[in-house]
């Protein structure tokens, strides 16, 4: 059985269009599955769709038709809380995810004093401080950073400090939405290389969500491309990015630089 497993899910929004109420199907019909240990890359264009299904797989957003699997528990209102300790998310803007009146050290432990009940021994200060300066290492970065605030971090840090934040449970899961497109070319490679050996270290499942070609070529296992809220094409990396079948992948490929 796969990890996670989504089946036929769709969703649809309301929109106004002057006096004329109009339903629009943003995820329509959507399947895959991701094993354990695998990276998926969901591809498409801004407003295909890639955001809504994350916010599906995490249990943010409810579909109308369909579900999602992690282990084989349906993901539900009811089974959100228990499921966040083995599936986190880290968002596009590294900024907005983090609570600028809180210090390095206690963003990145918070998850385990919210999930205080189910973690291993006592959660003392000291043990959090601790656990914190493990998570900023495993990131590649220092105990210096612990009594900081996020502003007096660049981007690219921030977005360290979320993954550390992310990891703080020791997830199986991690969605991964656009997480450096906000960073410049440079800073995103180090954040994507980041990502690729945590994954290896820890053992850890992907589901990784990018506008861009090279990116999910190169951190994904498998690919599926989203056009317009469907599936138009899935198949392993290399060989779907070698051989693309659908005029929209193939469109993708060529609209992006290579890296
Ligand atoms: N809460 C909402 N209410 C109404 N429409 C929505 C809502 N959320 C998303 N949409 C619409 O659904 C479509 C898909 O949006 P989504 O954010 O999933 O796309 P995306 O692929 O993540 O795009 P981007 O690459 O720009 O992040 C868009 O047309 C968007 O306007
Ligand atoms: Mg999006």
């Amino acid at each position: 059985m796969a990890l996670i497993e989504v089946e036929r899910v769709s969703k649809r929004y309301l929109r106004w269009a002057g006096l004329r109420r109009i339903e629009t199907t943003v995820v329509d019909r959507v399947s895959f599955a991701i094993d354990r240990g695998e990276t998926l890359g969901l591809v498409g264009e801004s407003g295909s769709g890639k955001s809504t299904l994350a916010r599906i797989v995490l249990g943010l957003v409810e579909a109308d038709e369909g579900r999602v699997r992690i282990d084989g528990v349906t993901v539900r209102q009811a089974t959100i809380q228990s499921l966040r300790r083995r599936m986190q998310p880290v968002f596009q803007d590294p900024a907005a995810a983090l609570d600028p009146r809180m210090r390095v050290v206690d963003l990145v432990t918070e998850p385990l004093l919210i999930h205080r009940s189910s973690v291993e021994g006592s959660v003392n200060r000291a043990r959090l401080t601790q656990s914190a300066a493990e998570l900023l290492r495993s990131v590649g970065m220092d105990e210096s950073a612990l009594r900081r605030y996020p502003h007096e971090f660049s981007g690219g840090q921030k977005q360290r400090i979320n993954i550390a934040r992310a990891l703080a449970l020791k997830p199986e899961i991690l969605v991964l939405d656009e997480p450096v497109s906000a960073l410049d070319v440079s800073v995103a490679a180090q954040v994507i290389n980041l990502l690729r050996s945590l994954q290896q270290e820890l053992r850890m499942t992907y589901l990784f969500i990018s506008h861009s070609m090279p990116l999910v070529r190169y951190l994904a296992t498998r690919i599926a491309v989203l056009e317009q809220g469907r599936v138009v094409e899935t198949g392993e990396s290399e060989f779907l990015c070698r051989n693309p079948q659908a005029d929209y992948t193939k469109k993708l490929i060529e609209a992006t630089p290579k890296i």
